[in-house]
């Protein structure tokens, strides 16, 4: 293993140093891709060390860098050290987690950090947690279960034998994973109901008590309210203490997606911003966006292990059914059967920087946000969104956000989005790297005003 940590090291290291000094976005085009593909027929093996570097190039030319300091992109992050050597042993070793006797330690390793992340979100002892591929397999999950809770007949006899159609309450910033698993689950994308957002983009909990109402009224059997918790475009998080009462006293599952924001939570200075949270009925949280883990690795949480156990149960001659301890196997309660150990990469990850490391990587991102915020109002920019995240929206007047963000990404400054607020256009930039600095924000923003 001390072999292996060495070598590996020091290919990463070089490499975070070359990405770091090269550019972020490619100029490539798909004909010049396949053109190069041509040379792989597969009709002759090839040298893996040749190959490594021809892929090695590949990526590094024909990517954008998503682990470069000045990527202020989607939710994708630079990931620890320690998650590339866990994705490595991962590989090396290939569990199989679908039962508990075939990987013993590999599922108690991932229980052990789901019971964890469970408790610093206020969830029971008996919490059931699972690793997931992403954040759209954890919502999807959180679907299943609350339609298999609250109609037991969903999963024998299926939607078509329910009295009506149920409805599900998201708001237009709600990930859109959400419109698919509609599709996926049966539910119709119509089952979706698209609540209005007051002028922060938070859920509007009033207009939403009044689309259950109508929704009760005309036939439709309400089922779950999505609250996020760090939405997707703009950051925002939505009222979780009211939506948790709201959702309480209709008997609503109230689902949590807290799949970039979440991380939040284990932060003294930031977890208050998820208040009410700890009343979800389940939670999504990605351990491959703000934790700084390789792709991919969700998290979902839910206080009601029957409901999961009565979503997934498989009974087969060739899969045992018991397990010698509380766990259960895996394949009998979550959307996957063959099972990768996902879930070694926070392991590894929280293990060696230990919860202070990690508190001082997330806050260090949030307080970018700042200074990035403040660079801006200062340079003469408007903050156009609002949260308390590395989230940042700013325009000003005049502004042609897709050139802006070309000419960007043309003089490889840094990776920014082109968005639109309520009809403002406006630029979107996420700060998602450890590893960007104070320097990185305040070049980037000269930068920008020399562009203007
Ligand atoms: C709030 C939210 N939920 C869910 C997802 C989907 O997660 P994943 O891409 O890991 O499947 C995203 C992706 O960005 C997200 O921002």
């Amino acid at each position: 293993m001390q072999a292996l940590l060495e070598n590996l090291r020091s290919v990463v290291e070089d490499l975070n140093c070359e990405i770091a000094d090269g550019p972020i976005f490619p100029k490539v085009t798909p004909e010049e891709i396949r053109e190069h593909l041509h040379r792989y027929d597969f009709s002759q093996p090839v040298a893996l060390d040749e190959l490594c570097s021809d892929v090695a190039r590949m990526m590094q030319t024909w990517h954008v860098q998503v682990t470069h300091p000045r990527y202020f992109g989607l939710f994708n992050p630079s990931v620890t050290f320690a998650s590339v050597v866990a994705d490595t042993m991962v590989a090396m070793y290939n569990p199989q987690l679908a039962t508990w006797r075939t990987s013993p330690a590999a599922n108690e390793i991932e229980h052990h950090t789901l019971a964890w992340l469970g408790c610093k979100f206020g969830f029971p002892h008996n919490t059931f947690s699972s690793f997931t591929t992403g954040g759209a397999e954890a919502n999807l999950t959180a679907v299943i279960v609350a339609l298999t809770r609250k109609f037991p007949e969903y999963g024998e006899a299926g939607l078509r034998h329910l009295d009506a159609t149920p409805a599900i309450y998201v708001t237009a910033e709600a990930n859109h994973s959400f419109n698919k698993i509609a599709h996926m689950t049966g539910l119709g994308r119509q089952a979706l109901r698209v609540v209005g957002t007051d002028s922060d983009l938070r859920m509007d909990v009033a207009g939403l008590a009044r689309q259950v109402a109508e929704d009760r009224k005309n036939g439709f059997l309400p089922v779950m309210v999505v609250g996020t918790a760090g939405t997707t475009a703009a950051g925002v998080i939505d009222p979780l203490p009211d939506l948790a009462s709201f959702c309480r006293s209709e008997n609503l599952w109230f689902h949590a997606d807290a799949a970039w924001g979440g991380a939040a939570i284990i932060s003294p200075r930031l977890k208050a911003h998820l208040r009410g949270i700890e009343d979800a009925d389940s939670i999504t949280c990605d351990a491959h966006k703000w934790f700084s883990v390789p792709m991919g690795a969700g998290m979902f949480f839910c206080r009601h292990p029957e409901a999961v156990a009565a979503s997934f149960h498989a009974e087969t001659e060739y899969m045992p059914l018991e397990t010698p301890g509380s766990l259960p196997n895996q394949y009998a309660t979550t959307a996957q059967w063959s099972r990768r150990f996902i879930g070694l990469k926070l392991f590894l990850s929280l293990a060696e920087r230990g919860e202070s490391g990690y508190v001082e990587m997330i806050e260090h991102q949030a307080q970018l946000g700042d200074l990035l915020r403040e660079c801006l109002r200062r340079t003469g920019w408007r903050i156009v969104n609002s949260t308390p995240l590395p989230v940042v929206w700013f325009t000003r007047d005049g502004l042609d956000p897709a050139k802006f963000v070309a000419v960007l990404q043309e003089r490889q400054i840094a990776w920014m989005s082109a968005v639109q607020l309520r009809g403002t256009p406006a630029l979107r930039a996420c700060i998602t790297s450890f590893r960007t600095t104070e320097a990185d924000i305040e070049s980037v923003v000269r930068e920008m005003s020399r562009l203007l």
